[in-house]
């Protein structure tokens, strides 16, 4: 591996700072809360951490609502206590991504501000998208586009005269205006941006919404286009329609902002990284944001989004390497994020290619979560372990409504509970919360956590072999050693259907078996680490996965 392209094959943990370890004790994560557990992650052996939005919000989005791209957020720290971090997570060995949110900023924003203070026309109002209303008053918004928390993607303002004026335009709350990436001074203030954290010494950035930033010309109405675009059943399988434009997502002219993003990383000695976020569903689509001028990596959400299935893993992973192949750009995998329900809730749900409701079967989806990440980690690319994955933690679906911060939660009139419960804090030790998130006698979690995690806290699974933490421990350890696994190829080896089974050179296989019974294990390879118990000889259960060395 070429010496500067670590991220290539790197395994990165995404730290949600909110959640992940309250230093002060006031029931928030923070960043003294991460510098106490930098041993930790070291210890787990990932080579990289990305933190979600520690800048200054009125937390409207729970940080995704920045009001200051250059300062860090009281409750979270100083900018002091976020250069200490830095500098200590590189002492540990730990590369630091950030997250920089370019498709809004805060309501709050001086920018933000200035806007609603000025008059229509003006240059502070064409930093956002601002538009007169349709019908003989403008009392209608300017076109259909809706929210992605629900309603409308537009919000009307009062006029400094104190009359109802223009509408603005917010993709996601109306706390989140959109920057109008159409103006120079907004593509300078981004790229200056970057360079006030690369100047502090941070390795890249997760790019929120990536694929949102560019809006089509005269803003026409989205009409029944879907995004992600429904799938269609042929012959019984469902299979991508052909691919059409939307006017706001996943546009074409979204990559030149990418390429001067590039050329910023790379003018530093040690080059900057960056990985999107972008929900573009066609793997084809996907890769044009990881050319070779453009950004370094993005998130694989058609891995994220497969069932539990042998035939849908395998058509996304081999359509994932397919079109990175192309581009020369490697993969990432993962399983689950901020966004997304817990893939042990996910699992422990009969699996189809449509969405099935009913009852968890938490040790199903243990087991099938444990069996997922040997496929994760022994997969061509790199990895992303969202904070408490390695610890099995299931998705909280029993929060109480008063305790919901999610703005889904209001905006769909309370039909979509959200993305709290996979926001829940991360417990550390003991038996009862905060389980060690906040030190004692501090104030509640933000979210309360279980009374049933006590023992699923790091301290309890330490030590324990059977448990999901020393799955990852042992399987990062064994991944960093290996020369097969990380960046590279991998070859199918035909087994059986319903199992996922391949070969990476020198001598590594990986069998995953996602079929109702157990199928034999070949004879002439050694077991390296099994995801569950192996109770017969040569005989590898459901729902199980080994690395084995031939
Ligand atoms: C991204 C973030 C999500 C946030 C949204 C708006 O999807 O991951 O948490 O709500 O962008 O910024």
């Amino acid at each position: 591996m070429a010496i500067g392209e670590w991220w290539r094959s790197a395994v990165i943990y995404q730290v949600y700072i909110r959640s992940f370890a309250d230093g002060d004790g006031d029931g928030l994560g923070d960043i003294a809360g991460i510098r106490s557990r930098l041993p930790y992650l070291a210890d787990l052996g990932v080579d990289a951490i990305w933190i979600n939005p520690w800048y200054p919000s009125p937390m409207a989005d729970a940080g995704y609502d920045v009001s200051d791209y250059r300062a860090v957020e009281p409750r979270f720290g100083t900018l002091a206590d976020a250069e200490a971090l830095i500098a200590e997570a590189h002492a540990h060995g730990l590369r630091v991504l950030l997250d920089i949110v370019p498709n809004h900023t805060s309501d709050q924003h001086p920018w933000f501000q200035a806007a609603l203070a000025a008059p229509p026309g003006s240059r502070e109002r064409d930093r956002y998208v601002f538009r007169r209303g349709r019908g003989p008053d403008g009392e209608l918004p300017p076109n259909d586009w809706k929210s992605t928390f629900g309603g409308s993607a537009w919000t009307r303002v009062i006029e400094p005269d104190g009359q109802p004026g223009e509408w603005y335009l917010h993709l996601f709350a109306p706390e989140q205006p959109d920057v109008n990436w159409e103006q120079p001074e907004v593509r300078a203030e981004f790229e200056a941006m970057l360079r006030f954290w690369f100047d502090r010494g941070v390795d890249g950035f997760r790019i929120d919404v990536a694929h949102s930033l560019i809006k089509e010309e005269g803003l026409p109405d989205v009409g029944d286009l879907q995004w992600p675009m429904a799938r269609v059943e042929v012959d019984g399988a469902l299979v991508r329609p052909e691919w059409v434009p939307h006017p706001h997502w996943d546009r074409d002219e979204v990559h030149d902002v990418y390429r001067q993003w590039r050329a910023v990383a790379d003018s530093y000695d040690d080059p900057r990284v960056f990985v999107a976020e972008a929900w573009v569903d066609e793997p084809e689509r996907l890769a044009r944001y990881v050319r070779a001028d453009e950004l370094h990596t993005a998130f694989n959400f058609s891995y994220l989004t497969s069932p539990w299935l042998a035939p849908a893993l395998r058509r996304t992973i081999d359509e994932t390497l397919a079109e990175h192949a192309e581009v020369g750009a490697p993969p990432t995998w993962v399983l689950s994020n901020h966004d997304v329900a817990r893939h042990v809730s996910r699992y422990a749900r009969p699996q189809s290619d449509r969405p099935v409701y009913s009852p968890a079967d938490i040790e199903l989806g243990t087991r099938r979560a444990r069996a997922a990440v040997l496929l994760t980690f022994a997969l061509p690319g790199g990895a992303y372990v969202y904070q408490g994955e390695e610890l099995g933690l299931p998705e909280v679906e029993d929060l109480p409504d008063d305790v919901l911060q999610d703005p889904a939660w209001e905006r769909s009139g309370h039909t979509e509970r959200g993305r709290d419960g996979c926001r829940v804090p991360v417990p550390w030790s003991g038996n009862k919360p905060p389980y060690g998130f906040s030190p004692d006698d501090s104030a509640q979690p933000w979210l309360p956590q279980p009374t049933r995690w006590g023992p699923l806290t790091v301290q309890a699974q330490t030590g324990d072999p059977g448990s999901m933490l020393e799955l990852y421990r042992a399987a990062l350890r064994i991944r960093r050693e290996s020369p097969a696994l990380g960046e590279g190829t991998l070859r199918w080896v035909s087994l059986t259907p319903g199992a996922l089974s391949f070969e990476r050179d020198p001598g590594f296989l990986c069998i995953v078996n996602i079929s109702a019974q157990p199928i034999a294990l070949p004879d002439a390879a050694e077991v390296l680490l099994a995801s569950g118990p192996l109770p017969r000889e040569r005989e590898l259960p459901e729902d199980t996965a080994v690395w084995m060395l031939r």
